[in-house]
């Protein structure tokens, strides 16, 4: 190697030296594009040193200096890209931690009142419900709410054309034929549903959405929740339905109510019941229907009659929640209004 050799081959350690430097110095993405582009361009040291080669003579020397100045430029377009990655993986970084959401954080209103979401008065009852039911051993199970003819009436002991079927104002699905599926007009149908699915013995609550043909007021809404009740096991009697239904009014409402059953009639219970919550003041809320589960019931859950017996009990939640907060109109529940809804811790 001549002298003019080591020398350039100085300058072109000395062009990768201060490309190395550059990149190295380069804080943000838009500073590296732009050394990169003045590193590798046409114009950059190296591409002018590459240029130079054309005026050595000897075919050996530029062999050996070309290929230096390619490993050159291959270095530096390596640390570029190195160095590409390491700013794009901080950027990310400190993107994530400023667009971070303290979710544990209490919005402050501008008074410094909290401000804080609540759920609605309806989710709450029927989770005390649940609570309560589950403390009593029951398991949750849940329901389609457009159901069939089949679930919602006949399995209940409700042939087509029954008589019966007139205590529910019904809304049909269009179907073909017309009246096969209907919005669920009760929770019942999900009794059939568990029984078939679950093996005995069955303690189970099944709250849920339901729907009946109604001019809303005051007491009524056509879309409204309940909650069933449906125990099957071996030798269960009417004295357990009443105890079961007193052990959930002092769990619920507290050592101060008590509960009484009126005779009624339900076309799936036999004999069926309406149960009453005694206030400690001696006035009645009325809950709902209840009854032992009606041999036909227990068959079209796929149970023999003779080896199993059971209660059901059915209320409607939305009561339970208007009685125990003193709301006046069911319709507030649902009129979306925040300083309604406000108002319930
Ligand atoms: N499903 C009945 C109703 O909606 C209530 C009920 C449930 C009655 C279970 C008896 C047994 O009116």
């Amino acid at each position: 190697m001549g002298r003019s050799d080591a020398s350039r081959n100085d300058d072109i350690e000395a062009a990768v030296g201060d490309a190395l430097g550059q990149i190295a110095g380069a804080s943000t993405l838009e500073d590296l594009r732009a050394v990169s582009a003045g590193l590798t361009g046409k114009k950059g040291r190296l591409a002018r040193l590459k240029a130079a080669l054309g005026g050595i003579a000897d075919i050996e020397e530029r062999k050996t200096l070309g290929m230096l100045v390619n490993e050159a430029l291959a270095t530096v377009t390596g640390a570029v890209a190195a160095r590409e990655n390491e700013l794009v993986r901080t950027s990310l970084a400190a993107r994530v931690a400023a667009e971070r959401i303290d979710v544990t954080e209490i919005a402050v209103g501008a008074a410094g009142s909290e401000r804080r979401g609540r759920l609605h008065l309806v989710t709450q009852a029927t989770e005390r419900l649940e609570d309560v039911f589950i403390g009593l051993g029951f398991r949750i199970a849940e329901g389609p709410e457009v159901e069939s003819d089949f679930y919602n009436f006949e399995a209940l002991n409700m042939p087509p054309s029954h008589p019966a079927r007139s205590m529910w104002d019904t809304l049909f699905v269009e179907t073909d034929p017309p009246g096969s599926v209907v919005l669920r007009t009760h929770t019942s149908p999900v009794q059939i549903r568990v029984m078939q699915e679950w093996p005995p013995p069955i303690y189970a609550v099944m709250p849920g959405r339901v729907f009946r043909r109604d001019t809303p007021d005051a007491t009524h809404m056509p879309v409204f929740h309940q909650i069933e009740g449906l125990v099957i096991d071996r030798g269960i009697t009417f004295a357990d339905l009443a105890g079961t239904i007193e052990a959930f009014t002092k769990a619920f409402f507290g050592s101060d109510f008590t509960s009484r059953l009126r005779p009624s009639y339900f076309p799936f219970t036999e004999p069926s019941a309406e149960f009453d919550i005694r206030r400690p003041d001696g006035s009645w809320i009325e809950l709902g229907g209840c009854g032992m589960v009606h041999p036909h019931v227990l068959q079209a859950g796929g149970l023999d009659p003779d080896e199993w017996s059971g209660f059901a009990f059915g209320f409607g939640i939305d009561r339970m929640a208007k009685e125990r907060h003193g709301v006046a109109d069911l319709r507030e529940m649902y009129s979306n209004d925040i300083r309604f809804l406000g108002q319930f811790p």
